[in-house]
């Protein structure tokens, strides 16, 4: 075989299909592993969401190719999501664009913005797509630090100069995957006027939005004035709705980034199957806020139980007031040999702090996205493991 790609020597094997292995190797041997490391919603989505994907899949003429910007409807309906939702108004036909899961569009705006040196602005602990996308383009990454000190909230207004005039893309995310830190639109209006100042594409990640606790609600970048001059949101059904497998989610906000997205997209993918913007046109319009609410509940109660067992397994937290984890500072600050010791010896997997950047290191994330029994179950081993752990890596 030819010798692959040299961008891929710049791109490590993502860090879940790892783990995801070794856990299957486990399972093979007959071990039961419990998997804390996952951040898939293990509910359903409601059901009129699925009704409307088989009615419409029941359709003769939904089979075809539905467009590279999906349907007229769907980008309608995520109009109305967000006029109702965040008071933004969006033109469904310019500033909206659905894509096959954000994840998707997260590494294409990478591709459609860097050339080989661009620079990019990512937080150094964040979800491992904006650092790979840059990479896969070419691009090099500057690491924005995020400490506990600072309610892991970005500080751009202590970035150089030299490196905010030279970059070309920033990231963000609240609620915020792995931390669970969240930011109010003052800090929304700062990054955006600070990126409009510098020319900076403002890329805000907001997949939490709607997974959120004791009555926070989170803010969309749109809402910042001026937003749409500099910014693009990313969001998901697969958090909000659960439906993490439809891989659907969208883009939106400002139209000359939503046309270039566009350029790189309808190059790569023909847009998704018709039954599936069917279904998400009622996941939005139909969706009452008390199912959003009752669902965030179930989390909340998760989240509480796994914060009163923490003193008991050597880790600390704040509590988080969205998304979908915990992050839990390690006791002796070996993140890495916790999450190892705790697959080996309780089987319990979580993820390990430094899969999400440099800042990681002494932290892991346990996901909510289990049944509350499996939960029980790995509470009660982690109890039991922990004063008996043995010193391995
Ligand atoms: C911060 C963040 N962004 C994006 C995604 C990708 O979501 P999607 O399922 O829409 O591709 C995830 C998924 O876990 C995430 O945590």
């Amino acid at each position: 075989m030819p010798d692959r790609a040299a961008r891929l020597n710049n791109l490590p094997v993502y860090f879940f299909a790892v783990i995801a292995q070794r856990i299957q190797a486990m399972q093979a041997q007959g071990i039961d592993v419990i998997s804390l490391d996952i951040g898939s919603p293990d509910l359903p989505p409601p059901l009129a969401v699925i009704d409307a994907l088989s009615n419409s899949a029941h359709e003769a003429t939904t089979h075809g190719y539905s467009g590279y910007r999906g349907i007229p409807a769907f980008r309608e309906a995520v109009a109305r999501y967000y006029k109702k939702r965040f008071e933004v108004v969006l033109n469904p036909e310019k500033e909206v664009l659905p894509l096959l899961g954000s994840k998707e569009g997260i590494v294409n705006l990478s591709l459609a913005y860097l050339d080989r040196g661009d620079l990019a602005l990512v937080p150094d602990i964040s979800y491992p797509s904006y650092s790979m996308g840059a990479r896969l383009a070419g691009g090099d990454v500057h690491w924005l630090p995020m400490s506990r000190e600072t309610g892991f909230l970005l500080d751009v207004l202590s970035v150089p100069d030299a490196i905010a005039d030279r970059a070309k893309l920033m990231w963000v995310n609240y609620p915020n995957n792995p931390t669970g830190a969240t930011a109010e639109l003052d800090f929304y209006q700062t990054v955006v006027d600070w990126s409009n100042k510098h020319d900076i594409l403002l890329a805000s990640d907001n997949p939490y939005v709607d997974v959120t606790y004791d009555g926070y609600k989170a803010s969309s970048v749109l809402e910042a004035k001026n937003a749409k001059n500099c910014a693009i949101e990313f969001m998901s059904f697969s958090k909000t709705f659960n439906m993490g497998g439809w891989r659907l989610g969208a883009a939106v906000g400002n139209a000359d980034v939503i046309k270039t997205l566009l350029q790189v997209k309808s190059n790569v993918d023909s847009g998704h199957f018709r039954p599936i913007y069917d279904a998400g046109i009622v996941a939005l319009d139909s969706t009452p806020r008390s199912w959003i609410d009752e669902r965030n509940t179930v989390y909340q109660r998760r989240r509480d139980r796994i914060l009163e067992t923490l003193p008991y397994i050597g880790l600390q937290a704040q509590k988080p007031k969205g998304s979908l984890y915990i992050w839990g500072c390690v006791e002796d600050g070996d993140g890495d040999k916790y999450v190892n010791q705790t697959l080996d010896q309780a089987h319990v997997a979580f993820a390990p702090g430094s899969a999400y950047g440099s800042g990681g290191g002494k932290y892991i994330r346990i996901s909510l996205g289990i049944s509350d029994d499996r939960l029980e179950i790995a509470l009660q081993r982690l109890r039991d493991w922990y004063p008996n752990r043995k010193d391995s890596n």
